[in-house]
């Protein structure tokens, strides 16, 4: 891209001041700023005068929730439709490890983060300890994609091989990048991190399934037969992925996707809500719930929204397909952004001062016909790390992961 072609470009998007030191660089510089323009898709820009309409939601209805004593009654059965998929090869699992755990403040990828007290426990040896569980009981190796951003990409791939995967067959672990977008301040001007960049972050998780398909990784999924993708975070250190039951579930309800829930411990817990929004599953973030819908009751005098998405879910990859074309909403985000200032110094702010542009995975459930929600233990399940101190913390997971018997 010439000088010329960004000027326009930034002239549209009215982002003119990225090239306010354009002059003061060297060529190597100039040349950078020029391709980080180029690639940057400033239209997202734009949705933050629409902040108010995109927020809107639809009607919202409860949606039952398969709840723990019904799962137990069955749970011979599921086990058994969901050990046989494993086993046939029609499940693979997809960490979600691009994020930059700003609230978390660590430099490092969020997994790298070790929450051990006697002895290193990272994040990631958690999870992959929590897969391998299943990969013995199934005698089968389940594909893990793993997907980084540009960010954290080469230190979570080295930081793994270093680690010899804790155990997982390296042949079964597959990366994929996922793609940025621009963060900008609270008046929608993007944030330049140096004189030569653009400060811009992952997109969200929602971008997951279209990145497998933009690095190829779906050809591996079309390859192998695989059938059904559990989608999970990296931050819950208890995550149970691939989890027998919870397939067999799925599959046995005749269902296209699935969502582990818990029972929110309080009608304003964080956790997104799930229920029926216009007819379809969908997922309400905690700040789009209202007081009223918050406080519902159903028939049974229980929350009618008393169930949160603990960011767990399997998709059938055939349903996914259908989902490719369509467009995920955009989420505003307020974070902390770290920048460049007028000076030239580099600031790492200690209070959100911007928006990130972002979509979530969780906007693909209201993209699927039917979901099961399913609800799992929260003292077994959900040990969310989020924060260093406080709710959903380091300090809260490694309590969890002790009552849970996981030597630290
Ligand atoms: P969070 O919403 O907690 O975001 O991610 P985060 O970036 O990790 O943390 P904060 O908000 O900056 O403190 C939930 C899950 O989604 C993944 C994260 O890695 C985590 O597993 N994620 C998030 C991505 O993979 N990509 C993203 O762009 C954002």
């Amino acid at each position: 891209m010439t000088y010329q072609e960004a000027y326009k470009k930034l002239g549209t998007a009215g982002q003119l001041h990225v090239l306010a030191h354009f002059y003061s660089l060297t060529e190597e510089q100039q040349k950078n700023l020029l391709k980080d323009i180029d690639l940057t898709d400033f239209t997202v820009l734009s949705y933050l005068e629409k902040r108010e309409e995109l927020m809107k939601k639809g009607e919202i209805t409860p949606l039952a929730v398969m709840e723990i004593p019904e799962i137990e009654k069955s749970r011979a059965w599921f086990e058994s439709l969901g050990y046989h998929a494993i086993r046939q090869g029609k499940v693979g699992t997809v960490l979600l490890a691009g994020g930059m755990g700003t609230r978390l403040g660590s430099d490092e990828p969020k997994g790298m983060y070790d929450i051990g007290l006697t002895k290193p426990v990272y994040i990631f040896e958690r999870i992959i300890s929590n897969l391998l569980d299943v990969v013995e009981k199934a005698s089968a190796w389940i594909h893990l994609f793993i997907m980084t951003s540009d960010k954290n990409h080469e230190a979570t791939v080295a930081f793994l091989a270093e680690h010899d995967y804790f155990g997982y067959k390296p042949g079964y672990i597959h990366f994929f990048k996922q793609e940025m977008a621009p963060a900008s301040d609270h008046s929608g001007k993007v944030y330049m991190e140096r004189k030569d960049k653009i400060a811009n972050s992952p997109n969200g998780n929602g971008g997951w399934y279209s990145s497998m398909a933009n690095g190829k990784i779906l050809e591996i999924v079309k390859n192998r037969g695989i059938e059904w993708l559990n989608v999970f975070a990296v931050d819950n250190v208890l995550q149970r992925m691939a989890d027998p039951c919870f397939i067999g579930a799925t599959i046995a309800k005749g269902c296209v996707s699935g969502a582990k829930v818990v029972k929110k411990n309080a009608p304003d817990e964080k956790v997104g809500v799930i229920c029926l929004e216009d007819g379809r599953p969908s997922i309400v973030e905690y700040y789009d719930l209202t007081e009223e819908l918050m406080n519902a009751k159903n028939e049974k005098g229980e929350s009618a929204y008393g169930f949160g998405a603990i960011l767990n879910y399997l998709f059938e990859v055939k349903a996914l397909q259908e989902t490719i074309s369509k467009k995920l909403p955009l989420h505003i985000v307020e974070k902390k952004i770290p920048y460049m200032d007028d000076s030239g110094n580099f600031i790492k702010p200690d209070k959100p001062n911007g928006y990130k542009y972002e979509t979530l995975v969780l906007d693909m459930v209201h993209m699927m016909e039917n979901c099961l929600p399913y609800e799992v233990d929260r003292h077994y399940e959900f040990a969310p790390i989020k924060n260093m101190t406080g709710i959903d913390s380091v300090e809260t997971a490694r309590k969890l992961c002790l009552e849970n018997g996981i030597e630290l």
